[in-house]
């Protein structure tokens, strides 16, 4: 059989990333991130990310096509990203979509971001690895800056969100604690990386939603707790409260740079284990009462989050003998990328989930996995 090429796009968020697939081997994942430009304000600028995405979006599907030694009349699918995100930016990933298959003829693929999440962890590279055995039912945990959820996959096309963040996102807290430490943004790799010299025992943050029936999670109430915690052993020492305590007796300003350093590292390393003992404790919750009579083997981990060292170590401590774990095989494929959508797309491809009636594609901000939209 003939295998397919797919040219994907995603612009859903901070990220114009485009892809080049045979099949659900990724040719090329060529991005260009805009983090740079939303650094100063702490966060994606909305209007700001669909300009940098006009501006950038034909200069990466060149280098999508230049890496894979590809052209647009060997592609057979176009495949894009229809939400969840940012709706101003879903919207130029579409249009570009849309111009190509016109132009070219071929059908378009409509792919939802958490979906594409989902495939990160399952997608093999241009030699065909690595070669991933997995049985359904399955669960597949999204943890990223703007979602946290437990989605079980019957099959390929079949998802029902389990448990869902009520408030913030795992991601999203560790990035909020951060920047109350002045750690920049996106703070959760800095977070992880200031923890490993820290002790997680020596602070006690409360656990959300213990011991209760909800297969949600909830990261507010750790943020709330972890930033009382800043402000109250972390008093900011600006140029007046410097001069001041210089002038008390025994003041020594490299011992007080040293003892803010260590708490620091405390505060993110128990911040860490407190945000990964709830994502864990509510995980053993649903796969013990939620999902109990089905068995789960496999286990999909996804998104940003899923880069922590410090919670593989402890998801594989918990469940590396019962279950199998997937997590995505390189670095591009943890964060957002258009590959893990050219991989979705080919699993809708091998389902006839494609058209060529262009008019219906339209932007779904707010798409839950699972639902039509
Ligand atoms: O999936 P992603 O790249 O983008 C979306 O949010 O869709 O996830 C980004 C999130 C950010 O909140 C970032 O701080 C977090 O993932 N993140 C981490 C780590 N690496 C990225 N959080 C904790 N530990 C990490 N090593
Ligand atoms: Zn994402």
């Amino acid at each position: 059989m003939r295998q397919s090429h797919i040219l994907a796009i995603d612009t859903s968020c901070d990220e114009t990333s485009v892809a080049i697939s045979q099949s659900d081997c990724i040719l090329a994942n060529q991005l260009s991130s805009q983090i740079q430009a939303h650094k100063e304000w702490g966060g994606v600028v909305p209007s700001l990310a669909r300009r940098k995405h006009e501006e950038l979006i034909d200069l990466v599907i060149s280098r999508a096509l230049k890496y894979s030694r590809k052209a647009l009349e060997d592609i057979d699918y176009f495949a894009v990203t229809l939400g969840p995100g940012l709706a101003i930016a879903l919207e130029v990933g579409i249009a570009k979509a849309i111009e190509l298959a016109q132009k070219y003829n071929k059908p378009i693929v409509a792919i939802n971001h958490m979906e594409g999440h989902i495939y990160s962890s399952l997608a093999r590279n241009s030699k065909g690895n690595p070669k991933h055995e997995y049985n359904f039912p399955l669960i597949a945990v999204l943890i990223s800056g703007g979602h946290t959820e437990v989605v079980l996959m019957r099959n390929h096309g079949d998802y029902e969100i389990i448990g869902e963040t009520l408030d913030d996102a795992i991601g999203e807290c560790f990035d909020k604690v951060g920047r109350m430490l002045n750690l920049g943004y996106p703070a959760g790799p800095v977070v992880e990386k200031i923890a490993e010299k820290g002790n997680a025992r020596r602070f006690s943050l409360p656990l959300p939603l213990a011991n209760s029936n909800n297969p949600g999670f909830s990261y507010s109430g750790l943020k709330t707790a972890s930033m009382k915690l800043i402000t109250d052993l972390l008093p900011p020492l600006n140029e007046y409260g410097e001069k001041f305590a210089r002038r008390q007796q025994g003041y020594n300003s490299i011992a007080l740079k040293i003892e803010r350093k260590e708490i620091i590292a405390n505060i993110c390393a128990s911040f860490q284990d407190a945000a990964v003992a709830h994502l864990v404790d509510r995980l053993d919750f649903i796969l013990k009462n939620k999902l109990n009579d089905l068995k789960i083997r496999d286990m999909i981990f996804a998104g940003g989050v899923s880069q922590n060292k410090y919670l593989k170590k402890i998801l594989r401590r918990k469940y590396g003998k019962s279950c199998h774990l997937h997590f995505p095989v390189n670095k591009r494929l943890f964060t957002d990328n258009a590959g893990m959508i050219a991989v979705a797309a080919h699993f809708n491809i091998l389902r006839n989930n494609y058209t060529k009636d262009y008019s219906l594609l339209d932007r779904k901000p707010g798409w839950r996995i699972g639902s039509i939209g």
